[in-house]
């Protein structure tokens, strides 16, 4: 094995070992602050878009729930990377940093909701669409109010 290889080899496990959220740097706090409020933004477009068929405003459409739904599973990983040590500000509350083993709990209790809400969706059960859609909302509140200002 020349040295040339060697180096590349190390290089590319290095590489594959090293986790997604871990790639996500930011050169400034305020970029980071810009990032998460962008993702989470979109979090709040997917999510309140679909508030007109939980309240029968408009008929359930389940492919286009479902297209929905997949989409703010994956918008919704990506806040969390950008609230690392230097990047506080925003509309963040410094308990987020007091306390990362809460905010990680409020993380994960999107994440478990948002399961719920995709078994739902996928079921095709509107009325339990509709109560997993509620959790949903209710874990969005907890977190914000426990560590996002004025809430
Ligand atoms: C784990 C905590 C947490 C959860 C869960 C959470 N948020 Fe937030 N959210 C925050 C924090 C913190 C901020 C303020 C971020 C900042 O200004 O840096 C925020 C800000 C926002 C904003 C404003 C972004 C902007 O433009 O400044 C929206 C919209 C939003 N959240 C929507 C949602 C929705 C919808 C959900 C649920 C589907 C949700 N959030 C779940 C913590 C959370």
């Amino acid at each position: 094995m020349n040295k040339t290889f060697f180096a590349a080899a190390i290089f590319l496990i290095a590489a594959l070992c090293t986790p997604f959220a871990a790639q996500a740097q930011f050169a400034k706090g305020e970029d980071a602050i810009k990032y998460r409020q962008s993702a989470l933004q979109l979090m709040g477009s997917h999510f309140g878009r679909m508030q007109p068929v939980m309240k029968g405003q408009i008929p359930y459409d389940k492919a286009a729930i479902a297209a929905n739904i997949a989409i703010l599973n994956e918008v919704s990983k990506l806040p969390w990377a950008a609230f690392g040590a230097g990047t506080e500000g925003g509309d963040a509350k410094d308990d987020i940093w007091l306390d990362p083993e809460g905010f990680k709990k409020a993380q994960d209790k999107l994440t478990i909701s948002l399961k719920a809400l995709t078994a739902a969706s996928d079921a095709g059960n509107f009325d339990n669409l509709r109560v997993a859609y509620g959790e949903v909302g209710a874990s969005c509140k907890a977190c914000h109010k426990a560590f996002r200002k004025d809430n």
